[in-house]
């Protein structure tokens, strides 16, 4: 079936009018927080499957800030929605006298971890410092281990959504 823009609207505007705002929030922190990791893990496995075969000086293609801006847009998205997702997962359950199980937690602290880990090195392999110069040194294997990372982190967030 081809559904004209003006149909989709009219089908789309009950279900958004019939939403509480927390569930507008809700949604936009949620596309927030899955288009800012798209962007920083898509620009890791870019960078380390694509650019860096051709050598550390092809990653950023003399580009590098506008890269390093990316980054800190992306961990700050990360990191607003991230929390916001926190507040409202454990408020809902308290609300509702449900209680979070223990792994849940365990596993959440292994994601947060994991996370400022992809976000260290997405950040410092961008940097502009002497250290920055020094990870970059080590392309391959920071790349390696921020690619990992987020594949664990990938895998734990699919499991938490079914343990609540
Ligand atoms: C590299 C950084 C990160 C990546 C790649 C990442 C990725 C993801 C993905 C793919 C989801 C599943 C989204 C969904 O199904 O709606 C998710 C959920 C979530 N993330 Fe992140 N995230 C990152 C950082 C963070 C941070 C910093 C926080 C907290 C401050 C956070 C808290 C959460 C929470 C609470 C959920 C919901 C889990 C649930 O369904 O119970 N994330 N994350």
């Amino acid at each position: 079936m081809n559904v004209q823009l003006p149909d989709a609207l009219n089908l789309l505007c009950p279900i958004i009018a019939a939403m509480a705002p927390g569930d507008i929030i809700g949604i936009i922190s949620r596309v927030l927080h899955i288009l800012s990791a798209i962007i920083l893990v898509g620009g890791l496995f870019y960078i380390r499957s694509i650019l860096f075969p051709a050598g550390v000086d092809a990653c950023y293609a003399g580009r590098r800030q506008i890269w390093a801006k990316w980054v800190g847009m992306a961990t700050a998205f990360l990191l607003l929605s991230g929390i916001y997702n926190v507040i409202i997962i454990f408020g809902d359950a308290k609300a509702d006298g449900v209680k979070i199980p223990v792994t849940y937690h365990i596993l959440l602290t292994v994601k947060l971890l994991l996370a400022f880990l992809v976000m260290f090195i997405a950040a410092i392999l961008a940097g502009k410092t002497e250290a920055a110069d020094r990870f970059r040194g080590n392309m391959r294997k920071w790349l390696n281990i921020g690619w990992l990372a987020a594949m664990a982190i990938i895998v734990i967030a699919a499991v938490l959504r079914t343990m609540h």
